[in-house]
């Protein structure tokens, strides 16, 4: 497909192609993972909304989705230690399960955060399923539950990703052109 926005990417990470099947091999061990219970999938706004939909649709369980918003001090490129939620699920999570959903897990710190809080707010379970994993940048103990591929440390777009809210509507993930961000 052609798009403007091409011109700022660097590199294609991963295809339109290889992200489907990234979804086809998360959803499938979701659904062994889970099978006879149910599941409350929480997506992280906004970055995991393309990849939640492609993971959404391949669940064969009784599932129910919610959405969260968290929010870090300190600059877009990366969160702090300090996380708010800006917006909140509505469900009542006592005793359920939920699959946390987000894009990127990078220093932890987001997810680390919103784990325990779920836990905290009486969650049965609380697992992670990232589309990315950049472990080289761990501040925080936490790994997830499911992922699709591992990345360096580079800042990628598209599928949802982005880079000052643009490009996340790229069908593929690829490596942003440093003169772009800096
Ligand atoms: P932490 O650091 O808390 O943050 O794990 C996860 C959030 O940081 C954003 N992030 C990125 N966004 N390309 C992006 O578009 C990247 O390479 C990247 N690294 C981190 C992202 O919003 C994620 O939810
Ligand atoms: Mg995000």
């Amino acid at each position: 497909m052609k798009m403007e926005i091409n011109k700022d990417i660097e590199r294609i990470l991963f295809t339109e192609k290889e992200l489907s099947t990234i979804a086809d091999n998360i959803a499938g061990q979701i659904n062994t993972d889970y099978k006879g219970k149910e599941l409350l999938v929480v997506g992280v706004l906004k970055g995991s909304v393309i990849f939640l939909a492609d993971i959404f649709r391949r669940l064969s369980l009784d599932c129910r989705l919610d959405f969260i918003t968290a929010s870090s001090y300190g600059s877009g490129y990366e969160s702090s230690g300090r996380i708010i939620i800006k917006k909140d699920i509505d469900t009542d999570i006592k005793g359920k399960h939920l699959l946390l959903c987000e894009d990127i897990l990078d220093t932890g710190n987001t997810l680390f955060y919103l784990r325990q809080n779920l836990i905290d707010r009486g969650a049965e379970s609380v697992r992670i399923c990232a589309l990315l994993d950049k472990p080289s940048r761990r501040q925080k103990p936490v790994t997830p539950d499911y992922y699709g591929a591992q990345v360096p440390d580079e800042f990628v777009v598209g599928y949802g990703l982005d880079y000052d809210e643009r490009y996340r509507n790229l069908p593929y993930i690829g490596i942003l052109k440093p003169e772009i961000y800096m």
